[in-house]
C-alpha cells in the first residue's frame, strides 16, 4: 500500500544536467557495521550515505547493545561493541521484512553471545531469495538452527571450527555469512567458488584491519585461518557503484550530462565499457566520473549479467531503459535473479516494446532456462516513451522507473517512491538538483 506522500509527479522530457554526490556503497555499509560487533573495541567507519538500510542495522545493532553514534566528520559513525548482549525476540521481530541484511548477525552474535535469533528477511521481491546456503554454511561452522514461527534461532553449542565450504553459485551473502564466522572460528576455513565482488574485498579490507587473517586465492577461493580475538577498524566505505551507475543511465536515458562525485573508475570497469558500446560519453577525474549522451542514436546490444567481475545485475535494470532509446534489438539475458525483468511491462505501458523469454537468449545457457522463468529480454527501439501511473516493484525497478518518467513525454505518477531511500540516499534533492521537473502531489 502506498500513501499519497509516497507518490511523486514527473513532468518528463527534461535531460539531467549537473552535479550529484554518491557516497558509500549500500552493499558494503551495513556488512562493515555487522562486522563491527566482531571486535573488542569501537570501530569507525566513514562515508556512511543515509539510507534505509542503514537505519535497519544501525537499530538492530543497538539492540544488540552495541552504541552506534555519529563521528566527528559527515557520514561518520563510531560503533562500541564492547557491551554487546541479547536482545528482546520482540523487538528484534520488529525489523522482519526490513532488510536481507539481519541474516548476516547470526555468525558475528553466535561468537558473541553463543546464540542468536534472525527475523524474516525482506530486500527485494526479484526472485525466490532463499538462505539455504547461509544455513548449510552456519552448520558446518557447528551451528544448530531451530525454525520457529516469529524467525530462526541458532545456537552455538561450542566455539564455532573451521571448515571446508563450496558454494553451490558464487553467492555475495553467503560469501559474506563465511567470512563473518570464520574470522573468529577456531581453525582454518577453506571457501571455494566464492562471490568476488569489490564490495566483498572490501569488507575483507575491514575485517583485515580488525586483525583477521584472510587470504584471496585464485579462482573464487578464500582461505580464512580464525583468530581469538578482533580489534575495531577505521575505514572508508568504497563509493557505490551500482549508484553510479544508476545516474549514469539516467544522463544517457535522458539525453543529459551528470558528474557523479564519488563515482570510481575501477569497480566500474565493466559497466563503462558496456556504457561506451550503447554510445554513451564518459570522462573519469580523481573525484568522480562525468557522464553524458553525445547526441546521435545510441547502438542496441546484447547483454548477460553475471556475477564480477561480469555485468553487475543490479545496473541492469536502469540500462534498459536507455535501451529503450537504442536503435535496433537489444537482448538481455539475466543469469543472477530468475525474476529480475518483470518491471519491463510497466515500461512497455509507457510505450517501450519489449518482449521476454524463457530461453537462454544471446549468451550461455544458465540455471534458469530449464525452469521456466522469464529470464531474458529483447528490447526494440528507439521507442518514445510517454507518461503514465507506475507503482514501484523494487528498489532497482524503482529508480529505473524515475528514468523512464524523466525520459518521457508528459507527467507520470510514481508511487512507493519511499522504496527507493532503502538504497538511494536523498535522491529527491539530487533529482531537483539535477533540474529534474519533480514534485509531491499536492494534499488538498
Ligand atoms: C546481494 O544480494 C546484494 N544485496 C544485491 O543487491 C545484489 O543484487 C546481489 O548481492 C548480487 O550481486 C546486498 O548486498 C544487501 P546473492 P544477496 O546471495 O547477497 C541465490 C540491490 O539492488 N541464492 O549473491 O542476497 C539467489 O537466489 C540488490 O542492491 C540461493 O540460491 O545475493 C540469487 O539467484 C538486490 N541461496 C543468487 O544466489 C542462498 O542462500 C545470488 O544471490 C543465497 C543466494
Amino acid at each position: 500500500m502506498t500513501g499519497l506522500n509516497d507518490v511523486l509527479l514527473v513532468h518528463g522530457g527534461t535531460p539531467l544536467e549537473g552535479e550529484i554526490h554518491v557516497r558509500g556503497a549500500k552493499n558494503l555499509v551495513p556488512k562493515a557495521m555487522v562486522a563491527a560487533l566482531l571486535g573488542s573495541e569501537p570501530s569507525r567507519l566513514r562515508n556512511v550515505p543515509d539510507i534505509r538500510d542503514v537505519r535497519v542495522v544501525r537499530g538492530l545493532l543497538q539492540l544488540h547493545g552495541v552504541t552506534v553514534q555519529a563521528g566527528d566528520e559527515s557520514g561518520e559513525l563510531v560503533l562500541d561493541p564492547s557491551k554487546v548482549e541479547s536482545a528482546n525476540v520482540a523487538d528484534i521481530d520488529a525489523h522482519a521484512g526490513s532488510s536481507r541484511i539481519p541474516i548476516l548477525f547470526c555468525g558475528p552474535l553466535l561468537h558473541r553471545l553463543g546464540h542468536a535469533f534472525i527475523p524474516g528477511l525482506g530486500g527485494c521481491d526479484i526472485g525466490g531469495r532463499p538462505i539455504d546456503f547461509h544455513f548449510d554454511v552456519l552448520r558446518k561452522f557447528g551451528a544448530v538452527i531451530e525454525k520457529r514461527p516469529e524467525g530462526q534461532y541458532l545456537e552455538a553449542p561450542q566455539r564455532l571450527r573451521g571448515c571446508k565450504i563450496e558454494l553451490p553459485y558464487p553467492s555475495v551473502g553467503a560469501t559474506e555469512q563465511v567470512l563473518l564466522t570464520a574470522v573468529l572460528a577456531e581453525g582454518v576455513t577453506e571457501l571455494s567458488n566464492a562471490a568476488i565482488e569489490p564490495e566483498i574485498e572490501d569488507l575483507i579490507c575491514v575485517l583485515q584491519k580488525m586483525g583477521a587473517i584472510i587470504t584471496m586465492g585464485t579462482n573464487r577461493t578464500i582461505h580464512i585461518t580464525g583468530v581469538d580475538k578482533l580489534g575495531g577498524y577505521n575505514h572508508r566505505a568504497l563509493p557505490d557503484r551500482l549508484e553510479s551507475a544508476s545516474w549514469a543511465c539516467a544522463a544517457l536515458a535522458t539525453e543529459g550530462n551528470v558528474y557523479v562525485r564519488g563515482a570510481s573508475q575501477r569497480e566500474m570497469m565493466t559497466f563503462l565499457n558496456v556504457f561506451r558500446k550503447v554510445g554513451g560519453a564518459f570522462e573519469v577525474d580523481e573525484d568522480g566520473i562525468r557522464f553524458w549522451h553525445p547526441g546521435g542514436p545510441l547502438n542496441a546490444i546484447a547483454l548477460e549479467t553475471d556475477v564480477h567481475p561480469g555485468f553487475q545485475t543490479d545496473w541492469q535494470q536502469p540500462l534498459v531503459v536507455a535501451l529503450t532509446q537504442a536503435s535496433g534489438l537489444s537482448i538481455v539475458h539475466e543469469t543472477v535473479y530468475e525474476s529480475r525483468l518483470g518491471f519491463t511491462s510497466a515500461l512497455n505501458q509507457m510505450g517501450a516494446h519489449i518482449q521476454l523469454y524463457r530461453e537462454c537468449l544471446g549468451g550461455t545457457p544458465c540455471r534458469f532456462g530449464q525452469r521456466n522463468f522469464l529470464h531474458s529480454a529483447v528490447v526494440s527501439g528507439p521507442t518514445k516513451l510517454q507518461g503514465a501511473d507506475l507503482v514501484i516493484p523494487d528498489l532497482r525497478g524503482g529508480f529505473s522507473y524515475l528514468i523512464a518518467a524523466l525520459a518521457a513525454q508528459g507527467t507520470s505518477r510514481v508511487h512507493g517512491i519511499d522504496l527507493i531511500n532503502r538504497g538511494y540516499e536523498n535522491f529527491m534533492q539530487k533529482l531537483e538538483k539535477l533540474g529534474a521537473k519533480v514534485e509531491l502531489p499536492s494534499t488538498d
